[in-house]
């Protein structure tokens, strides 16, 4: 693992923690720059995950011997480890999901079984399906409505717009805390004390701003947070639901099973204390593992530097990007993470994600599970080329240069 101080990382030397960087892609070497999809991970990731299906894969909780001991003691130091790495309040907060996605649908769920017809959930217009679907699901189950928040040019929020859509028939705001199609970084601290000046909690998907941003759960005073695994340079296919207590002691089980409860007869079960009331079934455990060396990796790098190395990534992929002709740039807030959102004249994202392919670079083209958001912006779909703190400026303008190079093709 590699020693770097939080003003100026060693990327050099961090890039050789992610052996995948050195392979080629179609020949060339590989340029990836589609780390809002997902993260690449670490060697000491793998090698936790690694350690535990080789010499100690066993279950966890309800073991009497020792493997079951031990990997119910390395679950458990994971979620302290995520406990301290957004700053809850105790461990019973942190719910092991399958990712960010399974979070807003547990709360679509479980906090959505106590509303009733005619409440409101207010959603913003830059959500990832992930949440809009669960919350318009719930809608169509329960009669509630949806309400959206409009986003200006820029792919900025429109606060003025989202402060008049509370009401007293809120029940909560769902917002994204970054965009995963423009980089946005929402202003949350702000928007939590708006929604609670009016009594109404609030959801953050955090699942892009989880590995760019501190997120302190005390701090934000937020009610839910969820993110994923997968985004923090960790395993896919696990997520964490951080909820604040009191309501998810007041929240029914969303899956029933094995693990999740006190006592069990055909009469009645009662359920466990939190956080196994949300965890039913055999958890993803080498997962779990995993995500907690992938927070040890980034305690390590140091978050600050992590982000302050990106942002110069950022600006200089603005300016660069910027500068071609036939280049339209799609989010430009004034607050972003390292995401480049781009369409070119005449040329389908489509095309340019496969011409880029053959040069070796990952970028994601399409509509990024944000439809809406590019209906919004009057474009079926985007070529997005995000950045993490491995990633290079040289990389960059070989980015610049078979963009170029598409453009040329199409002349
Ligand atoms: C902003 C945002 N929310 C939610 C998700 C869903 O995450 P997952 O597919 O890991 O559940 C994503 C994934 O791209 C995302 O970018």
């Amino acid at each position: 693992m590699t020693v770097a101080s939080t003003r100026k990382l060693a990327v050099e030397e961090i890039r050789k923690d992610f052996p995948i960087l050195a392979t080629t892609a179609r020949g060339r070497p590989l340029v990836y720059l589609d780390n809002a999809a997902t993260t690449l991970k670490p060697k000491s990731v793998v090698e936790a995950v690694q350690r535990h299906l080789l010499l100690g894969a066993s279950n966890v909780h309800r073991g009497v011997h020792y493997l079951s001991e031990k990997a119910t003691a390395d679950f458990e130091a994971s979620r302290e480890k995520v406990r301290s790495f957004i700053n809850a309040r105790e461990k019973a907060e942190i719910i092991f999901t399958a990712g960010t996605t399974a979070g807003i649908n547990l709360v679509a769920h479980s906090y959505g079984s106590l509303l009733k017809a005619g409440d409101e959930i207010i959603i913003s217009a830059m959500e990832h399906h992930s949440n809009i679907v669960p919350w318009q699901m719930l809608c169509e189950r329960q009669g509630l409505t949806l309400r959206v928040a409009p986003v200006n040019d820029r792919g900025e929020l429109d606060l003025t717009a989202l402060e008049q859509l509370i009401n007293q028939k809120t029940r909560l705001v769902a917002i994204v805390a970054v965009s995963n199609a423009l980089g946005t970084i929402n202003p949350i601290k702000h928007i939590i004390d708006l929604a609670h000046s009016h009594d109404v909690p609030v959801l953050l998907d955090a699942a892009q701003a989880v590995a760019h941003i501190s997120l302190d759960v005390q701090a934000l005073d937020v009610d839910f947070l969820a993110f994923s695994s997968h985004k923090l340079f960790g395993p896919t296919g696990l997520g964490v639901l951080y909820g604040r207590r009191e309501l998810l002691d007041r929240m029914p089980p969303f899956l029933g099973g094995g693990d999740m409860i006190r006592s069990v007869t055909f009469a009645k079960t009662t359920y466990a204390d939190l956080p196994a009331k949300f965890e039913a079934g055999t958890p993803h455990i080498a997962g779990v593992i995993g995500l907690g060396a992938a927070i040890d990796y980034v305690n390590h790098v140091g978050l600050a530097a992590i982000a302050a190395a990106e942002d110069e990534l950022l600006h200089y992929g603005t300016r660069c990007l910027s500068e071609i002709p036939g280049l339209r740039m799609i989010g430009t807030a004034e607050h972003k993470t390292s995401i480049l959102g781009f369409v070119l004249d005449d040329i389908h994202p489509h095309d340019i994600g496969t011409l880029l392919d053959q040069e070796g670079i990952a970028i994601r083209a399409g509509h990024h599970c944000t439809q809406p958001l590019m209906d919004r912006f009057g474009v079926p779909a985007t070529a997005r080329a995000s950045l993490a703190f491995y990633n290079t400026k040289s990389e960059i303008d070989t980015l610049v240069q078979a963009i170029l190079k598409v453009q040329r093709l199409f002349a």
